[in-house]
């Protein structure tokens, strides 16, 4: 069996939280906000839960699904509502899926991870799945520290992945995680998110990379070959950077996160479904994902877009 993601959708708190609202009361400016980050806007409020579950319900209205058709429900987060239990449970019994359910923390390259997972769990069994990227940074960040405070934002964005005849959407994925990276990216229980900017910057661009190298390689796939890039959102130069060094074009890039800020988990779905909604996203692309985050974790993977043959048949290539 095959898979496809056969419906997206995204939710954003309504608070919109402008970098001259930090220039108001910090020792900041849009200026260089925009400049070091590219972010103009984000967005802050809401439950990781309430955020998750606004976005599912709009993948499964998009995919012509209803909860109950869902036999897994995977949730990408790195800011669970409670310790205990995992938040993908209360987001289960929300929607009315049947199956099972679980959170999974990859940080920012939890959705790829995510989406990896669905794809072989569904490879085996078959079946309907909801891959969902949920956070709500603004709640772990020190809205006081200038140094994080512009960047970390909230939101969430979902897709629904089915088995289907033919081919699997992924070509390939390339995971990773460097343990001895921990303290460079961290929230300790009831703590802020503490940042060594400079050093995480330097280490994504160099894994992002080697991962995005390594996942082309793999699948046998040319940069040229991509019909779009949809990376992590965190900081447009990192993109800027790794783009320029692989030779992926900028308008081949999706980007978002001047109106999001970074939202971990909820980046690169947010970022798809913007992509897909705007038509950027036609069957047969080989779409590139790429994330890097606490851990430091990351997952690049290479998927051929194509809603299925229920939705629009796919043209052979
Ligand atoms: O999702 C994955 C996790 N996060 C990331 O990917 C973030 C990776 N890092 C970055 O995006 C960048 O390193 C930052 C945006 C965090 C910082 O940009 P930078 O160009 O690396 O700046 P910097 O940390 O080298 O700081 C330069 C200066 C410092 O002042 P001094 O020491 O030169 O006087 C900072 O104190 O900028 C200062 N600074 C600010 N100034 C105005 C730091 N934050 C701000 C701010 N407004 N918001």
């Amino acid at each position: 069996m095959g898979s496809a993601i056969t419906g997206w959708g995204s939710a954003l708190p309504d608070k919109i939280v402008t970098n001259d609202d930090f220039a108001a009361r910090l020792d900041t400016s849009d200026s260089w906000i925009a400049e070091r980050t590219g972010i103009r806007e984000r967005r802050m409020g809401g439950t990781t839960a309430g955020l998750a579950e606004e976005a599912a319900r709009a993948a499964l209205q998009c995919a012509g699904r209803e909860a109950a058709d869902i036999e897994l429900l995977i949730l990408a987060t790195t800011t669970p509502d409670r310790l205990i239990p995992a938040t993908s449970s209360a987001l289960h019994d929300a929607l009315g899926c049947r199956g099972g359910a679980m959170d999974l923390n990859a940080a920012c390259a939890g959705f790829v991870y995510a989406l990896v997972t669905a794809d072989a769990l569904l490879a085996a069994r078959g079946g309907k799945a909801l891959v969902v990227g949920a956070d709500t940074l603004s709640r772990v960040t020190d809205q006081d520290d200038r140094s994080t405070a512009v960047l970390f934002a909230d939101g969430a964005a979902a897709v629904v992945l089915e088995s289907q005849p033919g081919d699997s959407l992924l070509l390939g994925a390339d995971l990773g995680v460097d343990g001895s990276s921990t303290s460079i990216l961290y929230a300790d229980h009831g703590g802020y998110i503490t940042m060594e900017g400079r050093e995480v910057f330097r280490r994504a661009v160099r894994a992002e990379l080697e991962s995005i190298n390594n996942v082309l390689r793999m699948t046998g796939v040319a940069v040229d070959d991509l019909a779009l890039f949809i990376p992590h959102q965190a900081n447009v130069r990192i993109i800027e950077s790794v783009n320029a060094k692989i030779g992926i074009p900028m308008d081949k890039t999706a980007i978002v996160l001047d109106r999001t800020g970074n939202t971990s988990a909820a980046s690169i779905p947010l970022a798809l479904s913007d992509a897909a909604d705007r038509g950027r996203l036609h069957d047969g692309d080989l779409v590139l994902l790429s994330g890097f985050g606490a851990g430091m974790t990351w997952a690049s993977a290479v998927i051929r877009w194509g809603t299925g043959p229920v939705r629009s048949p796919r043209t052979p290539r």
